[in-house]
């Protein structure tokens, strides 16, 4: 199967390439190549690449999804069997700061890349795509009911507002024009290489150096835990099994507050509850996510694997043994990394 990946290099997406082309092969992708198209914005990072970096059946393109004529010239040259759209700014607090950036990648460049895969003539069959979407369309979920798909989508910040209309926009493809669209609305992921910008990395490796742990007003904020390894092979079952034109939950059945995750994390890094800092509160911040992926696993077979307490000691071992990672995401030298290793070859 040929996919073309776009935001491969940024913390799902790179984890998803890395299943593909890890070993054993994942799913039924035997036959597997990945063509990733990045911007290598300040959360893409090549170096989440580099154990597949080399592989033949890898290529990257340093592009933007926004340009249409590259991503038509893209789809024609690879002649893709899957789309799979994980290109976006993906940070809530940056989206309140600066809304711009959200609009033009998460809602333009989900149209482009939409556009170039309905208008392609070269392909005998349009690739399926994959619209990667977030269950913060819903919303704050009012408790005690976990959200199904039918959930309304009540988007309360311009990044989740924006992930709302490009879900919306891509699903109106399969309605208007039989495109074969699929989307999944994933719940709060965390695993290695995420961006210390998102709660769990930023909680580790403060932990680590003894910095203070800043929680948003009362921390009892509740996210529903993904592991990321779960969440790829969940969209790699949708591909293979899902239904078009259908939106897919995927939950890691793992819903705890705020203050509960930093506690957790503190106790596994040996350092103390004084280092947690109430600061001011994100306007508009989602009470409660909570989904219920019961079509997911009904329809494909799927399952969470990796239990929180398994995966969350995992990944900070991973952030343990990979000091060198954190210290270039954080001084932006990682942004070097692409031009130094790749961009003369
Ligand atoms: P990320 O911020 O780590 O990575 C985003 C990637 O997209 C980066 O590599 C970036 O360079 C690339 N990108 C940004 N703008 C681009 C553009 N215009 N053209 C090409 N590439 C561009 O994000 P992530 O956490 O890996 O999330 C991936 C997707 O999953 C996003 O669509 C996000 O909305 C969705 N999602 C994330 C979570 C989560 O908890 N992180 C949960 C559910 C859904
Ligand atoms: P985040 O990782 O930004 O994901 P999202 O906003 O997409 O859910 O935040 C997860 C939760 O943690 C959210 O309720 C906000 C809260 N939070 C803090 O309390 N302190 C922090 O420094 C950050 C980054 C998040």
């Amino acid at each position: 199967m040929k996919f073309l990946v776009a935001g491969g290099a940024g913390f799902i997406g790179s984890a998803f390439i890395r299943m593909l082309l890890g070993s054993p092969p994942a799913g039924s992708s035997r036959e597997c190549a990945v063509l990733n198209l990045d911007k290598l914005t300040y959360a893409g990072n090549p170096e989440n690449l580099a154990p597949i970096a080399s592989d033949p059946r890898y290529r990257f393109v340093h592009g933007d999804i926004c340009d249409a004529k590259l991503v038509e010239t893209l789809i024609a040259e690879a002649r893709p069997d899957a789309i799979v759209n994980f290109a976006a700014e993906s940070h809530v607090d940056r989206s309140i700061l600066s809304p711009a950036p959200v609009f033009e990648t998460n809602l333009r460049g989900t149209f482009t890349l939409l556009e170039a895969a309905r208008l392609d003539k070269t392909l005998h069959k349009t690739p399926r795509f994959l619209h990667v979407s977030t269950d913060e369309v819903y919303g704050s979920i009012d408790p005690p009911h976990d959200a199904d798909e039918n959930y309304p989508l009540r988007a309360s910040s311009p990044y989740s507002a924006s992930k709302a209309g490009s879900d919306l926009l891509a699903l109106s493809y399969f309605t208007t024009y039989k495109m074969p669209v699929l989307v999944t609305r994933a719940s709060n992921n965390y695993g290695p290489y995420q961006f210390p910008e998102k709660l769990i990395p930023l909680m580790i490796s403060n932990a680590f150096e003894d910095k203070p742990l800043p929680i948003y007003g009362d921390g009892m904020q509740i996210r529903d835990w993904l592991y990321v390894d779960d969440h790829c092979r969940a969209i790699l079952a949708v591909i293979e099994r899902g239904r078009e034109g259908q939106v897919y939950n995927i939950g890691g059945s793992r819903a705890l507050p705020n203050v509960e995750v930093v506690r957790k994390i503190l106790s596994a890094t040996g350092k103390p509850e004084s280092l947690m800092t109430t600061v001011t509160d994100r306007p508009g911040h989602d009470r409660r996510y909570a989904l219920s992926s019961e079509k997911l696993m009904r329809e494909t077979g799927w399952a969470a694997q990796v239990p929180f307490e398994e995966g969350l000691r995992e990944t900070i071992e991973w952030y343990r043994a990979n000091p060198g990672w954190i210290a270039r995401v954080k001084s932006g030298e990682y942004q070097s990394y692409y031009q130094s290793n790749y961009a003369n070859r």
